[in-house]
């Protein structure tokens, strides 16, 4: 009855319970893209940080709109005090992107949550859950690092250009993730290979074996 009648974000951690069990937990929202060369050790970090300090640890990013997504503001002394989901008068121009980094806890914390106003279980409340309790660390990403989302058709074409962009002028895939299991040492060649055979006939396959 609970999964029928609730949605929002915070719902994954409620349907994934069995399969996170005890693990901590890195969620990433669908529509949102994120590239930059920090981001790998961005995430190594935040994944360790949250497993030895049992912590939550999301991003913020300086935007122009920061209206349209959950807000973080900082104190003086660049602490988190403040974060709320869509404000009409935003505190700040930090939006909180969707890459979020838990303790196992975070499954518990979501059963305890109440709907919001719109009826959702807010991921905003959950990330309100750990601030209240100081345990949760805001960084923010570098101008280097892009994110983009892809929930109105305005932004979506604008990701689209980002990528078609980049791709064409360097010729490398972006979000490949057969080549960064590879790089990875996740996968070895033959792998690479065996995934890449059924792809030939679109540049995709043909790019995985030029890798
Ligand atoms: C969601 C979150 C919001 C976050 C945004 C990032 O908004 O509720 O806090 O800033 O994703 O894309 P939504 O995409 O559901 O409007």
């Amino acid at each position: 009855i609970f999964l029928t009648n609730t949605i929002g974000l915070v719902q994954a951690f409620i349907i994934g319970e069995d399969f996170l069990g005890n693990d901590d937990v890195c969620l990433v929202l669908g529509d949102n893209i994120f590239h930059g060369s920090e981001l790998q050790n961005l995430s190594a970090k935040a994944g360790q940080t949250v497993k030895n300090e049992s912590k939550a640890i999301v991003f913020g990013n300086y935007m122009k709109d920061p209206e349209r997504y959950g807000v973080v503001a900082f104190d003086k002394s660049g602490k988190a005090y403040d974060l709320e989901e869509k404000p009409e008068s935003p505190k700040s121009k930090y939006a909180v992107t969707g890459l979020y980094f838990y303790d196992s806890t975070v499954t518990q914390r979501a059963r305890e949550l109440k709907p919001s106003p719109r009826g959702e279980l807010e991921i905003t409340d959950i990330n309100n859950v750990y601030l209240k309790k100081n345990t949760l660390a805001v960084k923010v990403l570098d101008s280097g690092t892009a994110w983009l989302d892809t929930g109105t058709f305005g932004s979506l074409m604008q990701a689209g250009q980002f990528v078609q962009a980049i791709e064409e002028r360097q010729g490398l895939k972006i979000g490949s993730i057969e080549e960064a299991a590879y790089r990875s040492g996740f996968i070895t060649k033959e792998q690479v290979y065996k995934l890449a055979a059924p792809l030939l006939k679109s540049g995709y396959g043909e790019n995985l074996m030029k890798l």
